[in-house]
């Protein structure tokens, strides 16, 4: 059904089905959490955010590219005022397996000693990027650092990082939409989907 209405607007489209936007193409297998929950999510956190973080000048920190779309969000949504900046990181070693040593692609402007700072992250999978970039910036003397992190799979986890602010924990499953991705792929999709495993077996 929905694969007809692909057909009929041409691949890469947008189609609407009763859970939200469906497939850009058919490598999507389902859609995990509709655009609808995810906004719904948004909100919740940010308002906690809020409550938690008033009368305190917070820095969200977003991790590119990932999170990006999940900030932009959870920015506006926000019922306090708040700065943002972004970092942008890349593993080391393969990408299928982490080394858990980051490379800082692009650092934060912003100094953060004194600054109430919460890294936004839209997965955590091993742990192994946060609990790394939590040692760095923790060294540069901010008065706080917290996380939040829209999508969690904990059964993924190499290290322990403390998840502040968590929107869903999921399964292990190759997501892509809301701003992650596949081989660049994806990230505007407006759902969070889960994506065919024949899709990436060959890549490996
Ligand atoms: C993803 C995600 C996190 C990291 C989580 O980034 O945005 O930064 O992986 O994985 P971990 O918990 O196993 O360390 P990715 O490297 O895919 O880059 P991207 O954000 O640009 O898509």
């Amino acid at each position: 059904m929905l694969y007809d209405k692909i057909k009929e607007y041409g691949p890469n489209t947008f189609v609407k089905c009763e859970e939200g936007a469906a497939p850009l193409d058919q490598n999507i297998e389902r859609v995990l959490i509709p655009k609808a929950g995810i906004d719904q999510k948004v909100k919740e956190l940010a308002l906690a955010i809020s409550k938690d973080y008033a009368g305190k000048n917070l820095l969200m920190a977003g991790i590119l590219k990932g999170a990006m779309i999940f900030m932009a969000d959870l920015v506006r949504a926000a019922t306090i005022g708040v700065q943002f900046d972004f970092m942008a990181v890349s593993s080391y070693g393969s990408s299928s397996q982490s080394s858990g040593v980051v490379r800082i692609i692009k650092d934060l402007d912003q100094n953060i000693q004194g600054r109430h700072v919460l890294l936004v992250e839209d997965v955590v999978d091993t742990g192994l990027t946060l609990n790394y970039l939590l040692e760095i910036l923790k060294a540069r003397e901010p008065a706080s650092v917290a996380i939040c992190a829209l999508l969690d799979k904990p059964s993924r986890r190499v290290v322990d990082v403390p998840v502040d602010y968590n929107g869903f924990v999921i399964p292990d499953e190759f997501v892509v939409g809301y701003g992650l991705d596949y081989n660049e792929q994806y990230r505007n999709l407006p759902d969070v989907c889960v994506l065919k495993p024949a899709a990436y077996a060959t890549a490996k």
